[in-house]
């Protein structure tokens, strides 16, 4: 594990967090035993969470200029959102300030990535409090292309996730498996340990602030979007290891998203799915109409 993130320093950051996240595992889970006002805390404020809106996200991943960006969000602004929908738009981390200036509500904004933890000597990184001061909101972690090219672990995007939300910024985390993980039968077990490392990490009360985004990585960019069939039973498996593994209410109210090669041809059929509460498009989001008719396919959400 770790290819890529094996100095010491880091190293040291990993045993560090554990140990924190642990103790307050264990303390939470102690002082819940031993109180049952903590449980009925937990369920109120469970049910008080975003209620369960369509969101989309739209991932413009590492594309665009100033110009070209000026000009979606102008196309994206003048386009009628007539669908109850969240919206959030997470461009390159250089334009996040002018696309925040200039998108208006409903579009909201994300950055692609955070590091693990606090800020410091660690080049090229930007920390979850420097985009809490830049008031972005949201970030998306653990997508498949920094899992496979920046070496991002199951255990990092854990412990991103919990310190992101810890910071006050809200997560989309990805999942999803590979064409050999899907061909020999692995789908679940591969999203289920995915899942699972951020459960470790975080508390109940956090997944009120989590999007799960499912994105199997043989669909991302490749224009093989999943059948509604194949995300459904994916987004059920998932749901249902929500309510096993965390709780039965988290789980009913955990947003998830499908994520590949979404576009305005398919997204009003998935849409319609029972389990899938939204997209995370990436290449269509670029094109700012099609995002726009992507956003109303909420309005055939089940
Ligand atoms: P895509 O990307 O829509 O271009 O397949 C989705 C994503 O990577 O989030």
């Amino acid at each position: 594990m770790r290819k890529g993130l094996s100095n010491t320093r880091t190293e040291q950051f990993f045993t560090q967090s554990r140990r924190t996240i642990y103790n307050n595992k264990y303390n939470s889970k102690r002082s819940a035993t031993n109180n049952n006002k903590n449980k009925s805390f937990y369920v109120n404020a469970a049910k008080a969470s975003s209620g369960g809106k369509f969101v989309v996200g739209g991932n413009w991943k590492c594309n665009g200029s100033i110009e070209s960006i000026e000009k979606l969000c102008a196309t994206l602004n003048s386009g009628k959102i007539t669908a109850d929908v969240e919206i959030i738009c997470a461009p390159p981390m250089v334009y996040i300030d002018r696309v925040q200036s200039k998108l208006k509500p409903p579009y909201q904004v994300a950055a692609q990535n955070c590091w693990v933890g606090k800020g410091g000597a660690f080049t090229g990184e930007v920390s979850a409090e420097m985009l809490k001061d830049a008031n972005i909101p949201w970030v998306i972690l653990g997508h498949s292309e920094r899992r496979s090219l920046c070496g991002e672990t199951n255990e990092f995007v854990g412990l991103k996730t919990k310190y992101a939300l810890d910071t006050g910024v809200k997560v989309v985390a990805c999942i999803g498996e590979s064409l050999a993980q899907r061909e020999a039968g692995n789908t679940l077990k591969v999203c289920f340990a995915q899942l699972q490392a951020i459960a470790d990490c975080v508390s109940e009360k956090d997944w009120d602030n989590i999007i799960i985004a499912y994105e199997p990585v043989w669909a991302i960019g490749t224009g093989k979007v999943a059948t509604p069939e194949q995300a459904q039973d994916v987004h059920a498996g998932v749901r249902k290891w929500m309510s096993e593994n965390v709780s039965a209410v988290v789980a009913s109210k955990v947003r998830i998203q499908y994520g590949g090669s979404v576009n305005a041809g398919n997204c009003d059929e998935l849409a319609q799915k029972p389990d899938i509460d939204g997209f995370l498009v990436g290449g269509a989001s670029l094109d700012g109409d099609a995002f726009v008719k992507i956003c109303n396919s909420a309005a055939h959400s089940k």
